[in-house]
């Protein structure tokens, strides 16, 4: 298995063109999923004692396996948060498989590591946040949040009076879903506003003034959402930070989405009081154009995630040794092995300069505006609220939940484009809509036209 034949070589080079066929196309199929029993019924058992050789089994991926996926970068697919990793960032994670790095310390990995570093500090440029704040990479906003949450708790616990007090957050119902995942997985109560709309400060104070002793004694974070993922609304960190300042709670800010938006000058001001957080979640995997998977949290005083996260193990003390000495990436997050995943992203910043991803970005919130504009324009369907960062929400004139469903499947089936239903909140009612989110720059005005026009 780990010898060189002739085999080898050339299953190399099937692959590398398989790859640059993939980064070079400039258009392929939208996808569409087939059942389990389906694809087992085409390539049959693949992994078995002597196995099928390679050549077979890359056969299967391209003929059958690789058009079971829904590619995120189609500018077409509009649907949840898509993704469209540049072809530069595509090619480094090429490089990043093959240079079999082990990302979690300085000592094995102080190459990869010192390029995650240089975009993280663009990153951590873009936020605002004082000086000594820094971040690592993740694999996605889960782990992200996650990571963050667990280090305010364990920061709030230091106080004896908290030691064995079971820990409660504030968010609201616009906050992703994850949230309330890693909220069960920290064991934490979590209580949500109940508001879709921007989270206000006064909503928080509100919120807070309401807690009875004990609820109070438990509070200990408050998790703003920079950009929902159904309909792009920041919350008012601005009033949250304050809050939290007064209240001497853990500021968390959800960025995982909209955080791409930093770098785009026309939106930059809605972020303000971002800089006042004490952690925030970005992926790069969503608005900066870095293939899956890579998430990114950054906090104001890292140290506190390192007293949080920092593993020890007799067998990890070399890493911790003077002569390893530099930044270790495993200190701040929950994973311990890990992928140089910001390398990718390091090599696109560096081909393209952080003006380009500005231009990109800036397109995708273009794009909103003009689609809310055709929308307006158009005489079936009607905007639910204004575009807000790269999401519009609208709704077609007449139609039932399952009209929005048959029309998704239609557009998918045929190959054209894949839009989604959500859910709307609508006083106490939840009113099924359909939503775009753009993050692709190459998808078209025409695109947009087509995909309204085919909601006949
Ligand atoms: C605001 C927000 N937070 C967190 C997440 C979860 O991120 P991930 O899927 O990378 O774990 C998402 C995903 O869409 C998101 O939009």
């Amino acid at each position: 298995m780990h010898k060189i034949d002739i085999d080898l070589v050339e299953m190399t080079l099937d692959v590398m063109k398989y790859a640059i066929d993939r980064i070079s196309a400039t258009e392929h199929p939208i996808g569409k999923p087939k059942k389990a029993e389906e694809l087992k019924n085409i390539v049959g058992d693949t992994v078995t004692p002597k196995g099928i050789g390679g050549e077979y089994a890359f056969n299967l991926w391209r003929q059958h396996l690789s058009k079971a996926n829904v590619p995120v970068d189609h500018p077409r697919n509009l649907a949840f948060v898509p993704a469209s990793p540049t072809r530069a960032a595509i090619m480094f994670d090429l490089v990043t498989s093959a240079s079999s790095i082990h990302g979690a310390y300085w000592m094995e990995g102080a190459g990869g590591i010192f390029c995650e570093n240089e975009a993280m500090s663009w990153i951590v440029s873009l936020t605002g946040l004082p000086e000594g704040a820094f971040g690592v990479f993740t694999s996605g906003g889960t782990a992200a949040n996650l990571s963050a949450i667990v280090t305010a708790r364990e920061h709030w616990r230091e106080d004896e009076t908290y030691k064995r007090e079971k820990g409660l957050i504030i968010t609201s119902i616009g906050a992703h879903s994850s949230i309330k995942a890693m909220a069960k997985v920290a064991d934490v109560d979590i209580l949500l506003v109940d508001s879709e709309e921007e989270l206000s400060g006064d909503a928080l104070r509100k919120t807070i003034d309401n807690l009875n002793f004990h609820q109070r004694k438990r509070l200990f974070a408050v998790v703003a959402t920079g950009g929902t993922t159904n309909a792009g609304i920041i919350d008012d960190l601005e009033g949250i930070a304050q809050v939290c300042e007064d209240e001497k709670l853990w500021f968390h800010v959800d960025a995982a989405y909209g955080g791409g938006a930093l770098a785009a000058d026309s939106v930059r001001h809605l972020f303000n009081g971002i800089e006042r957080a004490d952690s925030i979640t970005i992926d790069p995997h969503k608005w900066m154009f870095s293939p899956y998977d890579c998430g990114a949290v950054i906090y104001k005083d890292p140290e506190l995630a390192k007293a949080a996260h920092s593993q020890q193990g007799s067998y990890l003390d070399i890493f911790k040794d003077e002569g390893a000495h530099g930044f270790n990436p495993t200190d701040y997050q929950i994973q311990l092995t890990r992928r140089v995943r910001g390398l990718p992203l390091w090599f696109s910043l560096a081909t393209h300069g952080t003006d380009r991803y500005k231009e990109a970005v800036e397109r995708g919130l273009e794009l909103a505006q003009i689609a809310g504009k055709m929308i307006t324009e158009h005489p079936d369907v009607e905007l639910v609220r204004d575009p807000s960062l790269s999401c519009v929400l609208f709704r077609r004139k007449g139609w039932q939940p399952e009209d929005y469903t048959e029309w998704t499947y239609k557009n998918h089936k045929s190959g054209f484009a894949l839009v989604t239903p959500t859910k709307w909140k609508n006083g106490d009612t939840f009113e099924t809509v359909s939503r775009f989110c753009f993050i692709n720059p190459d998808t078209t005005e025409h695109d947009i036209q087509m995909i309204l026009d085919s909601m006949k």
